[in-house]
């Protein structure tokens, strides 16, 4: 007899996109430089970027650096840079070796010069990867990706009937890619924050007060639980949904 599916098991979803608040916080209460926490941060990239690929998730959004972001100290966006070179030099074979294919959502053209390079090198080798795909938000804006797709489709000369979701969505950074079905935010905050503000639409929400450092393949698989639990009905009834 095969044994019953667990619910995670039933229900995955295909796309989860994870709001990494809380390094700061982590450091702080262990009497750590804001630094140390990023640097915890980026180990638990890697822990949850490893689960999403054993669970079979087939798209995984990170919101690495939002545009409001260069408003921190000089010295903590110059870090946070740093250390996603470090990060990309470091986890490239294995993106390579576990078929991960690496995307950006944002403009990087703002980026320092060594940042682009290696995201330039990173998703060019790991172009063709089928497994999971994963997309960094760098110098990311929900508005300003609205913003740029409005600007790109007037500047193609598209004409107004011929303006639909689909055609719209193709023209967002996100373009091609399925919206996220689950939305995980860490750290206690309840918000947001410009992420994703088109694709989310129908995204279920998923607040935890563990601080992105601690959040490890326990607490991812604890949100896919919840996540498996709900009821999406897309705007129609229990009754429909069912039939
Ligand atoms: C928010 O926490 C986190 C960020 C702005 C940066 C996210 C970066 C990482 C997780 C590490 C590097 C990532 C990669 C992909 C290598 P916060 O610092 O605002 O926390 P706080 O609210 O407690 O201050």
């Amino acid at each position: 007899m095969t044994q019953p599916k667990t619910p995670q098991e039933r229900s995955l979803p295909a796309h989860i996109a994870i709001i990494m608040d809380g390094n700061g916080r982590w450091a702080t209460a262990r009497g750590l430089s804001r630094s140390e926490g990023h640097k915890a941060g980026s180990r638990a990239v890697r822990t949850v970027v490893t689960r999403c690929r054993e669970l079979g998730i087939s798209h995984l959004t990170l919101y690495a650096f939002s545009q409001e972001n260069w408003g921190r100290p000089k010295k903590e966006v110059g870090f946070l840079f740093d250390l996603l070179v470090s990060f990309l030099r470091d986890e490239l074979p294995a993106m390579e070796r576990e078929n991960i294919r690496l995307s950006v959502f944002g403009d990087i053209s703002a980026l320092p010069m060594a940042a682009r390079k290696a995201l330039d090198h990173a998703m060019a080798r790991t172009a063709r990867n089928t497994a999971l795909h994963l997309n960094l938000a760098l110098n990311y804006s929900g508005r300003a990706d609205i913003v740029q797709a409005c600007r790109r489709l007037m500047a193609a000369g598209t004409s107004e009937q011929d303006v639909t979701e689909e055609l719209f969505s193709s023209f967002l950074w996100t373009a091609g890619q399925p919206d996220p079905d689950l939305v995980i935010r860490t750290s206690g905050e309840i918000r947001l924050s410009n992420f994703l503000l088109y694709q989310s639409a129908y995204s279920e929400l998923y607040f935890t007060d563990i601080a992105w450092p601690d959040f490890g393949s326990e607490q991812l698989d604890e949100a896919l639980h919840a996540y498996a639990m709900r009821s999406r009905r897309f705007g129609r009834t229990e009754e429909q949904k069912q039939s």
